[in-house]
């Protein structure tokens, strides 16, 4: 039979393929700065310029190169530039995107070990390296992720089979009480989407209020419990939040930990964005009490800067993750004496293929250090800081809450705005919605926003390794100069009343 070998490049023309990919990448490097963060883009356009059709043949080599270029240089925002402040995103390392180059070339399937040895035992080895900092003992654990939500539910349905008091996994939902959960106000909405997923409903997660630093408050936490139990509920778990989204806030650990005790109940902690913190000495006693978690969600993708995906969810016993994902499958037959194989990942989470994510957050931490990593989170904490003082100095911005971890929210207030002019606030969130739009299509910084007490925020997270203190002065003086234009245009009476929008 005659071989068809048109997928199987010889290795001198991969290495040329790579060698123009590279090109494209250092140039790419050298532009950043000077790029614009994000541009406006006409509806249909980007499409029109990325969706090209699939040829029948090769596509040639050079056309194939300009449109890379294209996607990279003309279509896309870059999370990575010192100006992007938008969303917990970070710049994505460089020894990241190597790592997941050579991964790619590997091509390992981490659904068992025999097939991927070495990946395997790096992501074990790399997810209890994590789980002891966090101070989880040594029967923790745990798996690389595609995100926080992946964490989130992965936890939640461990913490369900283990607390339900029933064989959950085999018979369902229905044998037993309604299941419960709780999270703050403030909690991700990956929480209620974890409950949907595993058939308990997004009303299964309790509300619980938050104190006026957006911390849940945990004598309220404490009262639902006993309410929802006399009611006939089943509280099962816990959700606290290590660094919640919009402020960055930590609900009280130590607390929350001693109620979940108290009551029987999983703690799971989503430290998916405040996690990276545990990597910085003036940050890590914050997280003070995460060591009682029974899981904990924790995304190197956002503060640890390694390129997406790679999030990660740690068990306290990571037993408990083969007690409720393990499946036989009639293919699978190993002798493990002969094959060596241990630890099958395959068996411990909701994926069976998985890819070598965690080579990325691996090399990302072999090349640069864990002293060095910890160094510059502790920096984008301080310059969160700083972009807190620079709000408060001028008179046309108000801070929303004293920063807390590396979130900025602030709002712009034009001058002359009286205190008390009729629908002051409305107009206050008409204009800073609109400022932060037009910041997001401006290109020269980029935010996003906070909805705290229902009131709209102007939101800078800085989780990226190239911002410094220009940059967020940047941010500052652009806000500014879209909100005197805007507010001239919204209030034709630039001194007179607010108009509600
Ligand atoms: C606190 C928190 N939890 C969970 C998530 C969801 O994580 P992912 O987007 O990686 O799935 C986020 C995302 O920003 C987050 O900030």
């Amino acid at each position: 039979m005659e071989s068809v070998r048109d997928l199987d490049w010889d290795p001198a023309r991969a290495a040329a393929f790579l060698e123009r990919a590279a090109g494209l990448w250092r140039t790419f490097l050298e532009q950043l700065p000077t790029l614009p963060v994000a541009r406006s883009w006409r509806p249909g356009e980007v499409r029109d310029a990325v969706a090209i059709n699939v040829p029948e043949e090769p596509l040639a080599e050079v056309e194939l190169f300009e449109h890379v270029r294209s996607v990279m240089f003309d279509h896309s925002v870059y999370p990575g530039h010192p100006r992007f402040m938008g969303y917990v995103t970070g710049a994505g390392t460089i020894p990241g995107a190597v790592a997941d180059l050579l991964a790619s070339a590997l091509n390992q399937n981490l659904g068992g070990w025999r097939h991927s040895p070495a990946a395997t035992e790096i992501e074990l080895h790399l997810t209890k390296w994590f789980a002891a900092r966090f101070g989880l003992p040594k029967t923790a654990g745990g798996m690389i992720t595609s995100g926080g939500s992946m964490a989130t539910f992965t936890s939640l349905k461990v913490a369900r089979d283990r607390r339900a008091g029933w064989d959950v996994r085999q018979r369902g939902l229905r044998e037993g009480a309604r299941m419960v959960l709780y999270a703050s106000t403030e909690s991700h909405a990956v929480v209620r989407r974890a409950a949907d997923m595993l058939g308990l409903g997004m009303d299964a997660v309790r509300p619980v209020a938050v104190d006026a630093a957006f911390r849940m408050r945990a004598g309220g936490l404490r009262d639902t419990i006993v309410a929802d139990r006399l009611a006939g509920l089943q509280p099962f778990a816990v959700v606290a939040t290590a660094g919640t989204t919009a402020t960055g806030a930590i609900d009280p650990l130590p607390e929350i930990a001693g109620i979940c005790r108290e009551e029987g109940l999983w703690l799971h902690v989503d430290a998916a964005y405040g996690g990276a913190a545990v990597l910085a000495d003036d940050l890590r006693p914050r997280l003070r009490g995460i060591e009682h978690a029974d899981s904990i969600a924790f995304d190197p993708h956002k503060w640890m800067s390694t390129p997406h995906p790679g999030g990660c969810v740690l068990l306290r016993d990571l037993a408990d993750a083969f007690d409720s994902f393990h499946l036989a499958a009639s293919y699978t037959v190993e002798h493990r004496e002969r094959t060596g194989g241990t630890f099958d990942f395959g068996s411990h989470g909701p994926q069976w293929s998985r890819a070598f994510t965690a080579f990325k957050i691996w090399l990302s931490l072999l090349a640069h250090g864990a002293g060095p990593y910890g160094r510059r989170i502790s920096h984008e904490a301080a310059l969160a800081r700083r972009m807190g003082e620079l709000v408060v100095q001028h008179e046309e911005l108000e801070l929303a809450t004293p920063v807390s971890l590396s979130v900025c929210c602030f709002r712009y207030v034009p001058a002359g705005l009286a205190p008390d002019a009729a629908g002051r606030e409305a107009y206050l969130d008409h204009l800073n919605e609109r400022i932060m739009t037009e910041v997001q299509v401006d290109g020269r910084a980029y935010c996003s926003n906070a909805l705290l007490r229902r009131r709209f925020f102007l939101r800078a997270c800085i989780v990226n390794f190239r911002t410094e203190e220009p940059d967020v002065r940047a941010l500052v003086d652009v806000v500014i100069e879209i909100g005197r234009r805007l507010d001239d245009e919204m209030r034709p009476a630039a001194r007179g009343p607010a108009v509600a929008p």
